[in-house]
């Protein structure tokens, strides 16, 4: 299959018709778009179309039992999708559009390839002005997992998406770089409580300020190994994984500079590539050896997520086989950064 590629005049939004139709006339058809959204770019299908929905799965790799989000352009097309409960209404009111997805017990019109065989359903109203023009467009609700295939780190621009999916989709809308960086925040409103599945960008903080105590699902800061039903079945896969070994380190960050040189170095010994990930005051004081990827600085945690999965696929570009990345404390936005990076690291964290 050829890919159809639009690059978009961000600025120029009449000059976005063609790419739009086209985008909208293969959804309708049962065929995959890619396209931008302020958290990371979506692999979509017509979520109505279970055919359409199954082509997901196949491209990515995808495993059957993980569900996927379905994206809306208004927050009235839920209604024939979920129950919508009362704090599920509240936090619609606060952060739609935007980077939170909201599980609600679904309505029989939701296909099982969608939900995968639970009896809820994750919806979300994206604020890109791209994403949300091609789903008006298409004039029905958009199934979509982020765009990468399955394991590899979520794409935030156009060209990752093609690193990963050309020839294996029909259209591809480049929006330039996506907002946030990371994926939005998952919250479980089917319970009395609600509970934070994925942490993103609308932090525990912000929930709780509009429906008051959230759970956090512990499962967000440990990455348990092995079986075990969990709330959502994105949590037991190894993400963002970039094919080197990672090993994250967390805590005293005075204590880093010396404990990377030491690890590099044995690394470097041993023949191997190596790249660190990390902040720009740990970077001006290291001395050794490796690729140095820079994370930004530490007191700019947006900067951060933003680059995160750009500088994972730069460890796989450069052939790194040992890949060493500073952590950050998961207060904030970093509670989603921290998530990522364990996720990433599959439990091998060293604390300082
Ligand atoms: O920002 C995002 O959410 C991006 C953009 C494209 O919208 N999408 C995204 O989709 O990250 P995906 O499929 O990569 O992650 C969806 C997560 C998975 O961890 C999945 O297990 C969880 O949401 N999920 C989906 N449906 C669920 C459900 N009914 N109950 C619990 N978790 C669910
Ligand atoms: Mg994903």
């Amino acid at each position: 299959m050829k890919t159809r590629l639009y690059r978009l005049q961000m600025e120029d939004p009449h000059s976005w018709q063609e790419a739009l139709a086209d985008a909208a006339r293969t959804l309708r058809a049962g065929g995959l778009v890619a396209f931008p959204t302020e958290t990371v770019y979506g692999l979509g299908a017509n979520a109505l179309d279970p055919q359409a929905v199954r082509r997901i799965f196949a491209a990515k790799g995808r495993p059957q039992d993980n569900p996927l989000i379905i994206h809306v352009a208004e927050r009235e097309w839920v209604f024939d999708l979920a129950e919508v409960t009362p704090a599920a209404t509240a936090l619609m009111q606060a952060f739609w559009p935007g980077p939170l997805t909201l599980v609600l017990p679904h309505l029989p019109a939701v296909p099982l390839e969608v939900t995968a065989g639970l009896q809820s359903v994750a919806v979300r109203m994206p604020s890109h002005p791209v994403g949300r023009a091609m789903i008006a467009a298409a004039g029905l609700p958009v199934a979509a997992p982020s765009a990468n295939r399955s394991g590899r780190p979520s794409p935030t621009c156009a060209e990752h998406v093609m690193e990963d999916l050309n020839g294996l989709v029909e259209v591809v809308l480049d929006g330039g770089p996506a907002g946030v960086g990371l994926e939005s925040t998952v919250v479980d409103c089917t319970l009395p409580k609600p509970r934070l599945l994925r942490p993103g960008e609308v932090t525990p903080q912000d929930l709780e300020r509009v429906v008051g105590p959230v759970d956090v699902d512990p499962r967000v800061l440990e990455v348990l190994e092995g079986a075990g039903p969990v709330a959502s079945p994105g949590m037991k896969y190894r993400h963002y994984a970039p094919d080197g070994d990672v090993t994250l380190y967390e805590g005293d960050k005075a204590a880093l500079p010396a404990v990377l040189l030491q690890a590099a170095t044995a690394a470097e010994a041993a023949g191997r590539v190596v790249a660190l990930l990390a902040s720009d005051e740990t970077l001006a004081v290291y001395g050794g050896p490796g690729v140095r990827i820079p994370l930004g600085s530490r007191g700019d945690l947006t900067g951060m997520a933003g680059r995160l999965f750009e500088a994972l696929r730069q460890c796989d570009r450069l052939g790194a086989e040992v890949v060493l990345i500073e952590g950050t404390e998961p207060h904030g936005l970093g509670l989603a950064i921290t998530n990522r990076l364990r996720r990433a690291a599959g439990g091998r964290i060293v604390r300082l």
